[in-house]
């Protein structure tokens, strides 16, 4: 949007967090919360973008480095106005309107800032200098108090430590999210002082200096509250995080996925899921994650950086972390495919079985109780239960190739670097240390005795 920057306020400790990480660091559904203005004035091709960083300022700037922001440092945290006044160092020779978003108000939405310039806009009449979002709670604890005149324009912000005590007792607060005319703001910006109970330099204070130069301010009250509240302790963090956990369900089950418990399906703004997909209580999708059409995701599993092809099926407590799986494809319950993996159609992979770095290939099955790391597995290969690719010799990891249609019987050790030729069969309980030609047997056993009558006398002695 031409005539349009934007200043992201972003430097605050975050104290109430009590927490080493920044606050704007700390994620909502699986991005840092600072991650949701960025994403917005993307939406809305601001022209550029100031994110002004304070404390923690170099994790920050690098968590964000390459998202197409620009950064200012303040030094010493001395308020809200003071951020800004440190951002429009960033702005230089910037004509237009600036939106001022505070990164800990991850829930606001393109629309509701869309909003914000629309009123700001208007339709006739004196264009203001500034507009801000207001919203009217139940308890306004914490928040600025928005205070009008008896025509019912506002006339200033007080905050919660510098209200008197009918102030505290009015319910519209100020939501932190202005849009200002660029000259307005390095006018004014300083002319704030700080001579109030925080001995802060108080952003909102450029409301009452508008309305006392005779300028026009605008204010636009918030019906839904929750997306402009501001997280300041992990209290708000998880309502923030089960407001957006809602909202991402909600958002999946207008597009034609079921979920069956959307309180408990964690699944992170980040993830795609095909229509017709089937999601079970208790599951986490986490990361850029793709599912596919009418797959079903069980109970209890997670999901982590995956891509999953059309009906597929991940059965109850599965975890499948950075993986890419096809059509078709079973997997669980309770297996574990570690990061690295590619697995084909109508592949299956069953109860207690963990596959790392590993490729299968089609209609391939592991059904049970299985270690397959490192190893480049052909089609159609049965891989019986016990099996155990010995991949690491106490030194470095070896590989294992096992070529299409092989047989692995139960209970087997492949000690690798080892291969298993084409249609190959393994017999049970055999340790393999030596490459198998295609089309042969290998076994190792053995010989077996038997006594007859032993456990019968054996018995009788006790
Ligand atoms: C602020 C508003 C309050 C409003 C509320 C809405 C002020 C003085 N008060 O209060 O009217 O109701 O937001 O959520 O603005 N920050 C800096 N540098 C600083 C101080 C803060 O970058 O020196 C950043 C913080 O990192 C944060 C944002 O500004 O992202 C808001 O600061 P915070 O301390 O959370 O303000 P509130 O007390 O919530
Ligand atoms: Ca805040």
């Amino acid at each position: 949007m031409k005539n349009l920057a934007a200043i992201i306020l972003a430097a605050g400790k975050g104290t109430r967090m009590k927490s080493r990480t920044p606050k704007v660091l700390h994620p909502v559904s699986g991005l840092p919360m600072l991650a949701y203005p960025v994403r917005i004035l993307k939406d809305l091709k601001a022209q550029k973008v100031v994110v002004v960083i304070g404390h923690g300022a170099e994790a920050v700037r690098s968590a964000f480095d390459g998202a197409g922001v620009g950064f200012v440092l303040q030094e010493e945290q001395l308020g809200t106005g003071h951020a800004v006044m440190c951002a429009l160092k960033g702005l230089k020779g910037f004509k237009g309107e600036v939106l001022i978003l505070s990164g800990d108000v991850p829930l606001i939405t393109t629309e509701t800032v869309k909003g914000l310039l629309t009123i700001h806009k208007g339709r006739g009449g004196k264009k203001p200098v500034l507009s801000l979002i207001t919203m009217l709670l139940d308890d306004p604890k914490g928040y600025g108090r928005v205070v009008r005149d008896e025509h019912g324009s506002v006339v200033r912000v007080v905050e919660e430590k510098d209200c008197s005590v009918p102030q505290k007792g009015i319910n519209e607060v100020n939501s932190g999210l202005y849009l200002v005319e660029a000259w307005f703001l390095r006018e004014n910006i300083k002319k704030l002082g700080n001579g109030n109970a925080q001995g802060e330099y108080y952003l909102p204070d450029l409301i009452e200096l508008a309305v006392q130069s005779g300028q026009k301010v605008k204010a636009l009250t918030h019906m839904h509250p929750n997306e402009v509240m501001g997280i300041n302790n992990r209290v708000e963090l998880a309502r923030a995080n089960r407001l957006m956990r809602l909202r991402k369900a909600e958002e999946l089950m207008l597009s034609g996925v079921t979920v069956l418990d959307p309180e408990t399906a964690y699944i992170d703004s980040t993830v795609k899921v095909g229509m017709d997909t089937t999601i079970y209580p208790g599951v986490h999708m986490t990361g850029e994650t793709v599912i596919g059409e009418n797959c079903v995701i069980e109970e209890n599993s997670r999901v982590s950086g995956s891509v999953i092809g059309d009906n597929t099926t991940i059965k109850s407590h599965t975890i499948v972390e950075d993986s890419s799986i096809g059509k078709e494809v079973v997997v669980g319950p309770f297996a574990r495919l570690r990061p690295g993996n590619s697995i084909s159609d109508n592949v299956r992979i069953g109860n207690f079985v963990e596959v790392k770095k590993t490729s299968i290939g089609k209609g391939s099955k592991a059904n049970h109780l299985s270690y397959i790391g490192d190893s480049v597995i052909g089609a159609r290969v049965n891989i019986g239960a016990g099996t155990i690719t010995c991949n690491y010799d106490g030194f470095t990891k070896h590989s294992t190739v096992i070529e299409d249609g092989a047989f692995i019987g139960s209970d087997t050790q492949l000690v690798a670097p080892v291969t298993i030729g084409k249609g190959a069969y393994v017999g049970s309980g055999t340790t393999v240390t030596r490459d198998v030609p295609a089309g042969s047997l290998i076994i190792t056993r053995a010989g077996e005795k038997v006594i007859e009558g032993w456990a019968v006398r054996k018995r009788k002695k006790k």
